[in-house]
């Protein structure tokens, strides 16, 4: 991409799979120092530039330590990547208790809240910084079977927009992706064993089924890491200098308003 990243110092949570590992890779592509942390890394552990840091991003120390654990070994962190997170399939609002509430905004928002607030000072420290937030088409289209999940991307790219504000005139800018259905093994592995099944239908088959008639998405496919890691690099590369307080979706067109 020719996106300037050589040596810049780029930590990503939750970088052992799915659309966190695309990103790590697609930045050590671009030469830079990855510090990718996970609870398990070992995707990482043998992949070159990048720093595997196992550790539970969960726990209200977890965030400032991947950050410190950047800056002792690189001396600076150039881009924040708030990746981790996940959802839960919901029957209904009612059924969710306040500790799973708190649960879903934790892994989802609180999280990535943590990891803002340790990079920051560094940030302004050093008068230039870019932190990228993973949200969610769910963010900004709710859907009651994923109602906590929704309302905590939804602070997300909210997040995202006042620390946009707050820290633009400082040099750091702070954008959202919202991505679309995207093949991550944990999407595989929920169709292999329970949408396929119940669909009576090959994994492929039901894949391809809920892309085109369930979800409708105009491209008719779903997305793969990949192709939410290509935004996420220009986004935390100069190539993006004038991007900041924005959400981008990388959906296959799902979301239908404007
Ligand atoms: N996959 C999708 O279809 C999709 C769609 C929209 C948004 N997203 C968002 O993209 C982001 C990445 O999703 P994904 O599907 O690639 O995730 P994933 O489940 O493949 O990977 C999440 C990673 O987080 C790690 N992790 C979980 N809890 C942890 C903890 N306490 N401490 C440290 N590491 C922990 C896991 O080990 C795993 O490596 C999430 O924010 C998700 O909400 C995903």
């Amino acid at each position: 991409m020719q996106a300037g990243l050589k040596d810049k110092v780029v930590v990503i949570t939750g970088a052992n799979s799915g659309i966190g590992l695309a990103c790590a890779k697609a930045f050590a592509a671009e030469g830079a120092h990855v510090v990718g942390g996970d609870r398990s890394v070992s995707a990482l552990s043998d992949a070159s530039g990048i720093l595997p840091v196992e550790l539970d991003l969960l726990a209200s120390t977890g965030p400032q330590e991947l950050i410190d654990r950047a800056t002792k070994e690189f001396g600076t962190v150039d881009v924040l990547v708030n990746n981790l997170g996940g959802a839960q399939h919901r029957e209904s609002f009612l059924d969710v208790d306040d500790a799973a509430w708190q649960a879903m905004l934790d892994l989802n928002f609180i999280s990535g809240v943590r990891a803002s607030r340790a990079a920051l000072p560094i940030m302004v420290k050093q008068g230039r910084g870019a932190i990228i937030s993973i949200a969610s088409d769910a963010g900004r289209q709710p859907d009651p079977f994923y109602v906590d999940y929704c309302v905590a991307k939804a602070a997300v790219i909210s997040l995202v927009k006042s620390l946009s504000i707050e820290f633009g005139p400082k040099g750091i800018r702070a954008n959202a992706v919202a991505p679309g259905p995207t093949l991550t093994p944990g999407l595989i592995e929920f169709f292999d064993t329970s949408v396929a099944p119940q669909w009576g239908m090959t994994t492929d088959g039901a894949i391809d089924h809920f892309a085109k008639n369930v979800r409708k998405l105009p491209l008719g496919k779903l997305g793969e890491p990949e192709d939410v890691a290509a935004l996420v690099v220009f986004l935390g590369s100069d190539l993006a200098k004038q991007i900041t307080g924005s959400t981008f979706g990388v959906d296959g067109g799902v979301m239908h308003v404007m």
